[in-house]
């Protein structure tokens, strides 16, 4: 069995809606199980994340996707923490040649979403991991504006939904629908490396 691990964080539920359907996509893939792990707040104590539960699953994860939404133009606060705490795990480089892959939520069209993506794939590379980009065209390319990658990122998948304070989170279908196929091919080169 091949297992991939996507790990999180969400404020306000929207990037656990693409975790979730990143998930669905990783466990559609034979032959793999499929983790979903939720970053807490209660996790970090005076601005340090500990959970050795977590990193315990992570080493023995063959992939890891990492999803935290954009905020102020980078990763949330908690799922740095998160990483910062990984520096430990790099020190051994545990994560090498692991496969790596990552997403991303925010409120506007843009939203500087790039920067966190280009956070994530920094963050895989100094853990010596193998990052997987969306590969998928633009769903805008067939005249399809709510598609699979509608929003053209090619690092990996994001979503927008504008702010709707007090409001449960939804988040549109096409990001749903990237979100899911790029757990798909996330686990899919999971499954061909560790063969
Ligand atoms: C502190 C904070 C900073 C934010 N910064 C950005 C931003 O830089 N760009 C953007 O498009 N949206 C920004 N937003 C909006 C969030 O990205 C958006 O609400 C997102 O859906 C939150 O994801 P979540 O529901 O998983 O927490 C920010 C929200 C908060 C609370």
């Amino acid at each position: 069995m091949t297992t991939v691990s996507i790990i999180h964080f969400s404020g306000s539920g929207h990037t656990r809606l693409m975790a979730e359907a990143v998930h669905a996509g990783v466990a559609s893939v034979p032959d793999v199980t499929a983790e979903l792990i939720a970053i807490q707040g209660k996790d970090i104590i005076e601005g340090r994340y500990k959970n050795e539960a977590v990193f315990a699953q992570l080493a023995k994860s063959d992939a890891i996707i990492f999803g935290t939404p954009t905020y102020m133009g980078g990763p949330a606060a908690q799922f740095k923490a998160f990483a910062d705490a990984a520096g430990m795990v790099w020190f051994q480089q545990g994560w090498k040649n692991k496969v790596a892959g990552g997403f991303t939520h925010s409120s506007s069209p843009n939203g500087d979403k790039g920067t966190t993506l280009h956070y994530l794939s920094v963050f895989a590379a100094q853990m010596g991991m193998l990052w997987v980009g969306a590969g998928e065209l633009p769903s805008t390319l067939a005249g399809k504006t709510d598609g699979v990658n509608r929003l053209g990122s090619y690092l990996g998948p994001t979503g927008a939904t504008p702010m709707n304070p007090g409001a449960s989170a939804v988040v549109e279908s096409g990001d749903l629908l990237t979100a899911q196929a790029y757990g798909q091919r996330v686990a899919a080169f999971a499954v061909k490396l560790a063969r």
